[in-house]
């Protein structure tokens, strides 16, 4: 199972100065060096954390993969395309929202989503969409030619006891369906060093992006030790 390590929050420290630093690309090297299999960035349409900036630097630097999260946005588009990183994921975005609140709408937009994909595709950009684990969602994502869905794991993350087995299986269900469907399964949002060990041994899933609690464990351990622990988890297990 790849880890993605989503930097946009070393950003969000640079913006609350509105200085130079820390920039986002300091920190690839200590990902990569810890294991990191990618790097994940989103380019948010108010730019309140990455901007065009940073992602010309981190295409020079990321060695292992680049992954632009992005709304469905004709601007957007054409900055993902000029850039050319090696994977996009689709989100939905409100301009109040603190973090991406629920999944893309794919069966209300797979007119938009089948242009979008084939245009990527042609740049030889793999296109993932980020959507709730719903079999609606799946098989629409199928239908617009999508190589990967990223489950959205928000909802199992805020499940309180008696809700976290029905997300689990949520989960585990739709990537059991999408694989059957031939396309890659992803997971994210809100993982944190608690959570994600039950949602590896869903073997299904071949990447997890994961952001926010591994910037708040390096302000205590440093970047790198916070992704080789992450690794570690997953890797523990992923037997
Ligand atoms: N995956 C997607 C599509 C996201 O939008 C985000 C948040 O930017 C993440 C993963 C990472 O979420 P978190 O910061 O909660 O780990």
């Amino acid at each position: 199972m790849r880890l993605g390590i989503n930097i946009d929050h070393i950003a969000t420290i640079r913006e609350a100065r509105g200085c130079g630093e820390p920039d986002p690309a300091w920190a690839v090297p200590y990902c990569e060096i810890a294991g990191a299999d990618g790097i994940t960035v989103h380019l948010r349409e108010d730019r309140r954390h990455i901007k065009e900036r940073d992602l010309v630097i981190l295409k020079s630097v990321v060695s292992t993969r680049l992954n632009l999260e992005m709304a469905l946005n004709d601007e957007i588009v054409d900055i993902a395309e000029k850039l050319c990183p090696d994977q996009v994921t689709i989100v939905p975005e409100k301009r109040q929202e603190l973090t991406t609140e629920g999944g893309l709408n794919v069966c209300a937009n797979k007119e938009k989503l089948e242009k979008v994909v084939k245009r990527f595709r042609q740049k030889g950009i793999e296109v993932a969409l980020f959507i709730d684990p719903e079999s609606a969602q799946v098989r629409a994502a199928k239908e617009v030619s999508a190589d990967a869905i990223e489950l959205h794991t928000g909802a199992y993350s805020n499940a309180n006891d008696s809700e976290r087995y029905y997300e689990l299986k949520k989960l585990s269900d739709m990537a059991e369906l999408a694989c059957d469907m031939g396309i890659e399964i992803h997971a994210g949002h809100g993982l944190n060093y608690f959570n994600t060990g039950d949602v590896v041994k869903i073997k299904k899933i071949s990447e997890l992006n994961i952001g926010h609690s591994i910037i708040s464990r390096a302000v205590f351990v440093g970047m790198e030790n916070a992704v080789r622990q992450m690794k570690q988890l997953i890797d523990d297990h992923d037997r």
